[in-house]
């Protein structure tokens, strides 16, 4: 099987690119991202060098993937995806973002192409305990561009629904580490500045506030059981490892930073934190849940533990 990889520089496309092996479907994978995030790093020492090729393209162009034959799968990763910098870029986060997505979502109806999107679970916005896949529309209140986009991306595959195969996977925060590590989402960032002694900022009131979280083990497993089952299903489905609160994540840091400081802020995405995601939706398909938050944690602030 023949897949494409966009965004194959970001955090979590290079986690795919880098354990390609493991999906044993996978003969051929084009990775393909345009540079601009400067991770020219997540292209670096692949062990796996033969199953990958990789293509700088800008998915802007909407003719940018017409010169891939016999594609089998899309995994489209290839996003703006800074949701509290989405504020002062709106207009280049939907721009860029819509292109990209038209661009895929084009490519796999024309090429009869399976397409693995993925979205995120701040579409939920703030207010009811607890949020499933099936929740009522006013449940769905996006605090920022950035989950304003990822709510048109889903409507388009709905209304595309009988042109294509596709799986849209609402990801909760993701943590791990990748060659394309990211630090501007919550764990992440907090293992940073605990790492270099700087004040962790947490949103105001956001510390007994649950929220979603994703380890990259279990982002990489749900693409493995979908490609190597043939997994799609024209749905919907929260991608979460566990719900947690800030207070709990800083107590994990604590483990492993003795001293941590913190200081509370204002945001304007903060109402987006006080949600608990369901996904049992997803777990009724024989995927099991194997990645671990404290894990994540240990392994980011093995990584940055020669910063202090
Ligand atoms: N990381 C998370 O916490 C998280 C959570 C929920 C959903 N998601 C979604 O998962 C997907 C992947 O996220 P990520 O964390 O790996 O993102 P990332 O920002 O780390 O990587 C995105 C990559 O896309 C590339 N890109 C952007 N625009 C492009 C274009 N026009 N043409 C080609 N390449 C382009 C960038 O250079 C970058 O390497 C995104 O759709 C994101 O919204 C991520």
């Amino acid at each position: 099987m023949n897949i494409i990889i966009t965004g194959c520089c970001g955090h979590i496309g290079s986690y795919i690119a880098h354990n390609i092996d493991k999906i044993k479907k996978v003969k051929r994978a084009y990775i393909l991202d345009n540079l601009k995030s400067n991770r020219f790093s997540s292209l670096f020492n692949f062990k796996n060098s033969k199953k990958l090729k990789f293509f700088l393209l800008d998915l802007n162009d909407p003719k940018s993937l017409n010169n891939f034959k016999n594609i089998d799968i899309i995994i489209h990763c290839a996003s703006m995806t800074n949701a509290e910098k989405s504020f002062d870029k709106k207009n280049e986060m939907y721009k860029n973002n819509l292109n990209c997505f038209n661009t895929v979502l084009n490519f796999c109806i024309k090429n009869d192409v399976k397409l693995l999107h993925f979205s995120s679970t701040s579409v939920y916005g703030k207010q009811a305990k607890v949020v499933d896949e099936n929740c009522e529309k006013k449940y769905l209140k996006p605090q920022s561009p950035y989950a304003k986009i990822k709510l048109i991306e889903e409507e388009l595959l709905k209304k595309n629904n009988k042109k294509l195969k596709y799986n849209t996977f609402r990801f909760g925060t993701i943590t791990g580490v990748s060659t394309g590590i990211r630090f501007h989402t919550a764990v992440n960032k907090f293992c940073f500045n605990a790492s270099i002694n700087m004040p962790i900022e947490v949103y105001k009131y956001a510390m007994n506030q649950y929220r979603p979280y994703l380890s990259l083990k279990d982002a990489f497993n749900v693409i493995k059981f979908s490609i190597n089952n043939n997994f799609f299903k024209n749905d919907i489905f929260n991608i979460l490892t566990a719900n947690h609160t800030v207070g709990q994540l800083l107590k994990k840091i604590k483990k492993y930073k003795k001293k941590v400081k913190v200081k509370l802020v204002d945001s304007a995405i903060m109402n987006q934190l006080s949600y608990h995601v369901d996904n049992k939706k997803i777990l009724s398909n024989r995927i099991k849940i194997v990645g671990n938050i404290e894990n994540d944690i240990k392994s980011t602030m093995k990584i940055l533990r020669n910063l202090n």
